[in-house]
């Protein structure tokens, strides 16, 4: 049996600056059989770092049918992430992974899709949006909804051109410049009556203190329990139900999630 604790090997080969502080990794495996081997669904995280230092949790953010090279979206906010914002091409990251739930194409097959992202939230969403794209998502339809605070801490800015030629996408900001002629406020902004959420199903990504909100919104307009799902985010370590950091009641969020359907987690205390 393999060892799910020893890593392989990925090499950057490309970097773009999404923000300030938040750079897009293209990765390919060093070994063939790992890029052969490598698959995943949409929602699942791999465990990414740097040789004798660390790994975090990070979100496969690229297409799931086109697996050759992946991609990872690196905010920088401890140690970890401060390293990996030093690397350039060429430089070696370890991967172990992918691990836990996403979400699965059974949830929303012939339904519409919406994606609620919050902040760096958007970065699950981009593997859902970049299948969709490519005519392999088996969704009814698409609509993204993105809350972020400004302008310049809008993720995948270059390619919104291209996305919005194929679903819609919603953007407000809460503290934008003068000159921005979008939403303004919380995300919840961008619901209003006429929406039609008949045979919907949700996915909310985002910081903590806006799912009980966009859940509500959500509710209102019919959405049962079942249709309703959230990424969740903890501290994790093993990534694979050993190490028991991430537990949430009965759960851990790196085996059973990181996506949980509403209806699954929303009786335990603390869960968002
Ligand atoms: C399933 C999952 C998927 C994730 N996907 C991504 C991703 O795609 N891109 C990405 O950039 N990050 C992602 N994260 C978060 C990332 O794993 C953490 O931010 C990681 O701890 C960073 O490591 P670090 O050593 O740089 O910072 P740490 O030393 O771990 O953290 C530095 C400080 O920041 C705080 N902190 C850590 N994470 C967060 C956070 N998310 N929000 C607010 N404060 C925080 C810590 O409490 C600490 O005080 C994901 C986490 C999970 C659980
Ligand atoms: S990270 Fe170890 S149990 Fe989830």
């Amino acid at each position: 049996m393999l060892n799910p604790y020893i890593p392989k090997l990925a090499r950057i080969i490309k970097i773009a600056d999404q923000t300030p502080d938040v750079k897009l990794f293209t990765l390919e495996f060093a070994d063939r059989k790992d890029r052969a081997e490598f698959s995943f669904t949409h929602g699942q995280f791999v465990m990414a770092g740097l040789l004798n230092f660390g790994e975090a949790a990070f979100e496969i953010c690229s297409s799931a049918i086109k697996t050759k090279t992946f991609d990872l979206a690196v905010g920088r906010i401890g140690d970890l992430t401060e390293k990996l914002h030093q690397l350039k091409t060429k430089a070696v990251m370890t991967i172990r992974g992918p691990f836990g739930n996403g979400l699965a194409e059974k949830f929303y097959q012939n339904k519409e899709l919406l994606l609620v992202g919050g902040g760096r939230g958007l970065i699950v969403m981009r593997s859902f949006i970049l299948d969709y794209l490519a005519g392999a998502l088996p969704a009814k339809k698409v609509n993204v909804f993105y809350g972020c605070l400004d302008e310049k801490n809008l993720l995948f800015k270059n390619e919104y051109k291209i996305w919005r030629k194929k679903f819609g996408l919603d953007i407000c900001l809460n503290k934008p410049e003068k000159s921005w002629l979008g939403q303004r406020g919380v995300i919840t902004v961008l619901f209003n009556d006429k929406q039609d959420f008949t045979d919907t199903v949700a996915l909310i990504v985002g910081p903590p203190v806006m799912y009980k909100f966009v859940i509500e919104e959500l509710q209102k307009r019919g959405l049962k329990d079942e249709d309703i799902f959230v990424s969740l985010e903890r501290r994790m370590y093993c990534g694979i139900g050993v190490c028991q950091h991430c537990a949430i009641g009965p759960y851990y969020v790196c085996k059973d999630g990181p996506v949980f359907s509403w209806a699954q987690i929303k009786g335990i205390p603390g869960a968002i």
